[in-house]
């Protein structure tokens, strides 16, 4: 699969955000901790999200969908192992190791190996596992990991605040006996909806969305109805493609407050911002500023699902713009490909010089990843002539559609095959 973009056109108008995929797989793997029925509305079409429901009909959940509500039956789940194969589709599988074991006593998983934007291992998410009283055993590329008689309250401190690991250390603690203290957590809101999610379901968690957090291990979680976070992530994306083209947006069923590392930076690009409780209005001038610095940081600082599509939207700035990685190491092979539309982009280190341009031009370019894949849709609505994107199923695996909702905004998409 491909798009064809036929860059140009100022985008215009109105579109409703889809709930956040990094939210709605942590809260997935959750459901295998709940005795009955968990009911989750807002959830994203997205291969990600398919990935994690063949996850849970292989432990034996049942799943269906109707719109944007899942429900997943978890009553008679009963296999503690993953295929190779879906383990290693999705690195978010490791998500699901915590619930299992909870659950089953035990699991066993395939290694997820390393991916697009770096090495990303689990040595956290493995050492808290251990610390909750799990024996964990890697061989052949396989992870066992058991805790017969469930995990037990223990004090953690992660290294760095990974918002997998401070996942991982929530999945398993909430069903425990005993506490569990987290220090340097991830403060992600997608970290505090999927804390609601298991409160709801009768988990004492506190401190979600704070450095140290405190979770009372309960016995039992219950059936939930629970609705999903907006994405926050997919919100800014199409604040930037609107803002590349000179155009305007309203983004509504979002939560502006979450993206508040973003919109000073915006702002000084020379567009304006208004905003309320559930709606982002943007209004972009015909020529965006550069700007100085972007450093991507854990929350609340600059995300760094958002570094690559920030890169493409400082490709056309009248100056030169700096932007930096420090969360993972290798989040810049998208770079090249910008440059193949003509971008202007040096790299040194983690830093991305980028010297802004009059406009890029169109050409055939590949997506290396899913947040540096939609760079280049960013790049191509702005570039002269026909942009063709291949490997676009790494887009599908976090944007819902993107040439449907483009188009409704004025952007000339196909997806072609
Ligand atoms: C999540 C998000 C991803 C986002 C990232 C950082 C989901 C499904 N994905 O990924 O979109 O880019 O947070 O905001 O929510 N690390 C280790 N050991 C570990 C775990 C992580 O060294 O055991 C390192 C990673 O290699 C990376 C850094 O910590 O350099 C951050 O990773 P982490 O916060 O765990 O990201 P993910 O949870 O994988």
């Amino acid at each position: 699969m491909k798009f064809l973009i036929e860059g140009g056109n100022k985008l215009s108008g109105k579109i409703a955000v889809q709930g956040s995929k990094n939210s709605v797989l942590p809260i997935l793997a959750a459901t295998l901790l709940v005795d009955g029925k968990s009911v989750i509305h807002n959830c994203p079409r997205l291969s990600d999200v398919d990935a994690a429901i063949r996850i849970l009909t292989d432990f034996g959940c049942a799943v269906t969908r109707e719109n944007d509500t899942l429900t997943v039956d978890s009553t008679n789940a009963g296999n503690c192992r993953v295929s190779d194969l879906l383990s290693r589709r999705m690195r978010s599988s490791i998500l699901f190791l915590a619930p299992a074991v909870s659950r089953f006593g035990k699991a066993q998983f395939s290694f997820p190996g390393g991916c697009e934007i770096g090495l990303r291992p689990i040595d956290l998410h493995l050492s808290s596992l251990r610390l909750l009283g799990a024996d964990t055993d890697e061989k052949s590329g396989m992870l066992c990991c058991k805790a017969v008689n469930g995990f037990k309250g223990n004090r953690i401190h992660l290294t760095f605040p990974s918002v997998g690991a401070t996942e991982t250390v929530l999945l398993a603690a909430a069903v425990s006996k005993g506490t569990t203290v987290l220090t340097n957590a991830a403060r992600e809101p997608e970290i505090v909806d999927l804390a609601n999610f298991l409160n709801k379901a009768g988990a004492r968690i506190f401190g979600a969305g704070e450095n140290a957090v405190i979770i009372v291990g309960a016995p039992a979680l219950n059936s939930i109805e629970y609705r999903v976070i907006p994405d926050r992530i997919v919100t800014a994306t199409y604040l930037f493609c609107a803002a590349i083209t000179g155009g305007e947006i309203e983004i509504t069923k979002t939560k502006p407050q979450l993206l508040e590392a973003v919109f000073p930076l915006l702002e000084e690009t020379g567009c304006a911002v208004r905003r309320n409780k559930n709606t982002v209005f943007l209004s972009a001038p015909e020529r965006l500023r550069p700007v100085r610095t972007v450093r991507t940081m854990p929350y609340p600082g600059f995300p760094t699902d958002l570094q690559s599509p920030v890169t493409a939207l400082l490709c056309v700035a009248d100056g030169t713009s700096v932007v930096t990685e420090t969360i993972f190491e290798n989040r810049h092979k998208y770079i090249g490909e910008l440059i193949r539309l003509g971008a202007d982009i040096r790299t040194e280190g983690a830093t991305a010089i980028i010297g802004g341009v009059e406009n890029l031009h169109g050409a055939s370019v590949r997506a290396t990843d899913l947040r540096g894949g939609f760079a280049l849709v960013i790049a191509a609505l702005k570039a002269d002539g026909k942009t063709v994107i291949d490997n676009i199923y790494h887009i599908d695996r976090g944007y819902e559609t993107p040439e449907r909702v483009l188009s409704s905004l004025g952007a000339n998409i196909k997806r072609i095959t």
